[in-house]
């Protein structure tokens, strides 16, 4: 368990199928992201356990967002890691909607950051976002990212183009806004 202020992270467990199979399935919630097919429950289940069946480390990232009472509300990973650069390339699903602007994304993300940098000794952070998803994008600058780029219409989904923009945060600068760890 690895804890934040708002929130903690875990490992993801088969037992989140139920949530995580909703939250993939809502289309509110998936809007932004690289999921524009519906997905089956077999494949989640298969998704999920191989995930839950595969220690923490490089190659697997997957955390749970719990909030302090144990209630699970989304996840967050590197898609990709590159060891030589020392750096991740994240995303993250507060799949529960309830929980939208309450801060736990930007607390889920500066402790997942302090793990990063702190554990697995990366020196760079980046992300894709979509540049009409403001929320997404007033999280990750409260967080600390800074636009390093805009990738015109980089993405097709909901019958038009759209840019998105790349961000990313160096560990110095995290360092900076949020502290040294413990
Ligand atoms: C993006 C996401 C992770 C952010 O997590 P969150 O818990 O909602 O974010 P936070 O509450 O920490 O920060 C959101 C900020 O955006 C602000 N905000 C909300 N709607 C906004 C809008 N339309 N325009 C500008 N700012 C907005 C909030 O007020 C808050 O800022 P504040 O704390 O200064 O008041 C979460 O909303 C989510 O998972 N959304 C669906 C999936 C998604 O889009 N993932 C990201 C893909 S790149």
């Amino acid at each position: 368990m690895i804890e934040g202020t708002l929130i903690n992270l875990r490992p993801l467990e088969s037992g989140d199928i139920d949530r995580v199979y909703a939250w993939i399935n809502d289309r509110e919630v998936t809007r932004h992201l690289n999921m524009r097919y519906p997905i089956s429950r077999l494949a989640e289940e298969n998704w999920l356990g191989e995930r839950a069946a595969t220690p923490l480390s490089y190659a697997n990232t997957w955390f749970a967002i719990e909030t302090k009472d144990g209630t699970h509300i989304g996840n967050v990973n590197f898609h990709e890691v590159h060891p030589e650069n020392r750096k991740g390339h994240l995303g993250i699903m507060i799949g529960d909607r309830s929980y939208w602007s309450r801060g736990y994304g930007a607390d889920a993300l500066v402790t997942f950051l302090r793990f990063a940098f702190d554990e697995m000794d990366l020196r760079r952070a980046d992300l894709t976002v979509d540049a009409d998803n403001a929320r997404a994008i007033a999280c990750y600058r409260k967080v600390g990212f800074v636009e390093e780029g805009r990738l015109r219409q980089a993405r097709y989904a909901r019958g038009r183009y759209v840019d998105q923009l790349w961000m990313g945060i160096l560990r110095a600068e995290f360092e900076a806004l949020h502290g040294r760890g413990a």
